[in-house]
């Protein structure tokens, strides 16, 4: 007998190895995203962090297809790990892209995609001082108890380059604060998938 984890987290990371095309693509985005109109802060919100414009999709707006490419394979992936009858293939879906650059002293506050049904992230340029990313468990009751106080409430990640993680939409995180002279720039991305399940019942 044996205790196993139940409800386990659906959550993904890998690595994308052959990365120069795709890195220079992107390279390529972020120069012509700051001789346009630049990076902006999240409209209402504290200066924490820049994005490639509020609600905008980079991967309409500029040449990103071997990131588009490398990402969908991976989302595949994570589909077919979980065993979902939803494929790229079988189900009307959108996935939209943002770049966020942070600077020294920028962070990111906990938060979730809201109703997205998969959430991920791209580390384009690493730094070597703070800057990562965490997430919160959602089993937030296991910690009323003395017994499960081992058990993280939060796990984290290093911003490694070529690191790519997908996860729930729900699922709350943030950004550790910056403390490195250099940027860190990452790029996320949303995935919905068409009817949702509001609009099939
Ligand atoms: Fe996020």
């Amino acid at each position: 007998m044996s205790v196993n984890g139940i409800f386990g987290l659906p959550f993904y990371h890998s690595n994308i190895e052959n990365r120069k095309l795709l890195n220079d693509q992107l390279y390529n985005v972020y120069h012509q995203i700051e001789s346009n109109n630049g990076f902006d802060y999240y409209p209402g919100y504290s200066p924490s962090h820049l994005l490639s414009g509020f609600q905008k999709n980079i991967l309409e707006l500029y040449d990103c297809s071997h990131f588009e490419n490398e990402i969908r394979k991976h989302i595949a992936a994570y589909l077919r790990d979980i065993r979902s009858d939803v494929t790229l293939d079988n189900t009307d879906h959108k996935i939209q892209a943002w770049m966020t650059v942070n600077k020294k002293n920028h962070y990111a506050m906990v938060h979730s995609h809201g109703t997205t049904d998969l959430a991920g992230v791209y580390y384009l340029k690493s730094i070597s001082k703070g800057g990562r990313i965490f997430f919160r468990s959602p089993l937030k009751q296991l910690s009323n108890s003395r017994c499960f106080t081992q058990i993280p409430e939060v796990i984290t990640h290093t911003p490694d380059e070529g690191k790519i993680l997908i996860f729930p939409g729900w699922l709350e995180h943030g950004v550790e604060t910056s403390e490195s002279d250099d940027i860190r720039i990452s790029i996320a991305f949303n995935v919905n998938f068409y009817p949702t399940i509001k609009e099939n019942k």
